[in-house]
């Protein structure tokens, strides 16, 4: 990288688990002696962590903004933490200990933290900044950043050589209109407003839409006491074995009054309707030509390695794909978007990045089922990793376990939160959580860690002996979590029985 006078000036446009990875990736080449750029970092809401930095607000934020979060209390990780594990920073690192596999929100907030806060990288970042404008200059081949700086309430525009967009693709919902929903006489929201099942217990619920959302909210219905879930679908259900109180219908027609009526020709009455119809790829900072146009798909087009932009080589996206790997897949994506800034990889003509991402997209077409599409974004994630010295994760080994993730929910959707796996870079296996998911009320961070930390030391030591293939390390505990476990593990607030 080029230093001093002819440093380039980076904008990073989001601080969620995205953004952070560019930050990190540029602060790893800082330790290793290389000249970085000048970073300047916006992010709009008051702190960082993106998507799991939970906000209460639905509509407009303190500033009036559009709320960017769609988590919700009592949110777990939906899948095994294992699969996200940065591979520059272990869990066991932060934390000091092993701990279950299926982590509530606040405790992966934690870890997320943890890694920034190891590093000198919070400085780049302009809280309370929201991106208007990017606006690109043939002439002066630069970028003009406009943002609203809401401390001081005013414009301000700043050129830059690289914009690197994060401001993930997870908060403008898509919201389809359904014949009679106007009167409604219930609650009818979409997932990103949802925030806490509670609102629901007593309840009859519909949700529409099969995915994700779908599933986890209809299970913290279920949870937290609903009366009645119902899961209508377009294309295809879940399939899962629901438990009862729990049916899966075809799609929702039309409704009357209270009453849904589905495409199968049966009727139910309902409370409350929650759109789970996902979300929208959304840039309304970027004009057209700059923008991508594409529904959450696993290689979405107009970006040569699902990074550097088909339309400007100099405008970057992270985190743009539909995600089974999240964390250490927005890792690669930014030391990869590190050295094409660098200059340390030379990017190919516009007919042959065009060319390599109509064969990763054409690959993609052909997929068939969660196994091809697990091993897909494997390989998509290790095609990215032979640019940089992104440490190794065996990313194919995490892809396995993505597989048994898979069956585990098959075998147990109530209940595979429950399972352990085994950390592709410490070699340990995790604890089990120290109560059945269902039964766990409280998903704060203390709760958890006064209960799983404790025990996952005597745990961590029978799995020892009885593994033979473990590769045990023990480095000093992330200080904020562990200090706060020590405090707490003595007395440790009850978790109520589930209703
Ligand atoms: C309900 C829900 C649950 C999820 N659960 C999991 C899970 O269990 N495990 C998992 O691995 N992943 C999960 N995900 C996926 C999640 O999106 C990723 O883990 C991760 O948050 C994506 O990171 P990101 O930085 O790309 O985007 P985000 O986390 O969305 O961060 C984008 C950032 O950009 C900022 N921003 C947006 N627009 C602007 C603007 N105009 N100006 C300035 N800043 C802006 C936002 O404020 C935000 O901080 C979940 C997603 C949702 C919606
Ligand atoms: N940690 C957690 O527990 C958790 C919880 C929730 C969400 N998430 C994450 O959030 C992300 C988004 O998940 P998501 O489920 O919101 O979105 P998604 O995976 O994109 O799924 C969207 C769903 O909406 C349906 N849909 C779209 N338009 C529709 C319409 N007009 N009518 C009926 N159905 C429609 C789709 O049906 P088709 O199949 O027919 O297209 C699909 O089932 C994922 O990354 C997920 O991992 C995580």
């Amino acid at each position: 990288m080029t230093q001093s006078t002819s440093s380039p000036r980076i904008a990073i446009l989001g601080a969620g688990p995205s953004g952070l990875a560019q930050l990190r990736a540029f602060e790893s080449a800082r330790r290793a002696g290389r000249p970085i750029p000048e970073i300047v970092c916006f992010e709009k809401q008051s702190d960082l962590g993106g998507m799991w930095n939970y906000t209460w607000r639905t509509g407009l934020d303190e500033h009036g903004e559009p709320v960017h979060g769609s988590m919700y209390r009592y949110l777990w990780s939906n899948g095994p933490k294992e699969c996200l594990e940065f591979a520059d920073y272990s869990f066991e690192e932060h934390f000091g200990r092993p701990i279950p596999s299926y982590p509530p929100r606040a405790v992966l907030h934690d870890y997320i933290l943890g890694r920034l806060e190891r590093s000198d990288a919070r400085k780049y970042i302009r809280f309370n900044h929201a991106v208007r404008w990017v606006e690109y200059s043939e002439d002066t081949g630069r970028f003009t950043v406009t943002v609203m700086n809401h401390d001081d309430r005013r414009l301000e525009s700043e050129e830059f050589d690289y914009v690197v967009t994060a401001t993930g693709h997870f908060s403008t919902p898509n919201v389809p209109h359904f014949p009679g929903v106007e009167t409604f006489p219930g609650r009818v929201l979409h997932a990103h407003d949802f925030r806490d099942a509670v609102e629901f217990a007593g309840k009859r619920v519909l949700l529409i839409g099969s995915s994700y959302s779908a599933e986890d909210i209809g299970s913290q219905c279920y949870k937290y006491g609903a009366a009645r879930v119902l899961i209508s679908y377009r294309s295809a259900p879940t399939g899962y074995d629901w438990p009862d109180r729990f049916d899966e219908v075809p799609l929702l027609q039309r409704i009357d009054g209270k009453t849904a009526h589905f495409a199968d020709g049966t009727s139910e009455d309902v409370d409350a309707i929650v759109m789970c119809t996902g979300y929208q790829h959304h840039f309304p900072f970027l004009p057209d030509e700059l923008g991508l146009r594409t529904r959450n798909r696993l290689y979405p087009r107009g970006m040569y390695k699902g990074v550097v932009s088909l339309a400007n080589p100099k405008l970057l996206f992270l985190g743009m794909q539909d995600q089974y790997f999240t964390f250490n897949m927005f890792d690669a994506q930014a030391w990869f978007a590190r050295e094409v800034i660098a200059g340390t990889v030379a990017l190919p003509d516009a007919d042959a990045q065009a060319a390599d991402v109509d064969a990763w997209f054409e690959r993609e077409c052909a997929l068939d089922g969660h196994e091809q599409e697990i091993d897909f974004q494997a390989a998509y994630i290790r095609d990215l990793l032979s640019f940089s010295d992104y440490p190794e994760f065996h990313v194919e080994r995490q892809g396995e376990l993505f597989k048994q993730w898979h069956d585990d929910k098959q075998a147990d959707i109530m209940g595979y939160r429950n399972r352990s796996y085994r950390s592709t870079l410490t070699g340990t296996l995790a604890p089990a959580l120290h109560e059945p998911w269902l039964d766990v009320l409280d998903d704060s961070l203390e709760y958890f860690l006064a209960n799983n930390l404790t025990r996952g030391k005597m745990q961590e030591s029978r799995v020892l002996t009885r593994e033979s293939d473990d590769r045990p390390r023990t480095p000093a505990p992330h200080a904020h979590s562990a200090q706060r476990a020590r405090g707490i593990a003595s007395g440790v607030a009850g978790n109520s029985p589930r209703k």
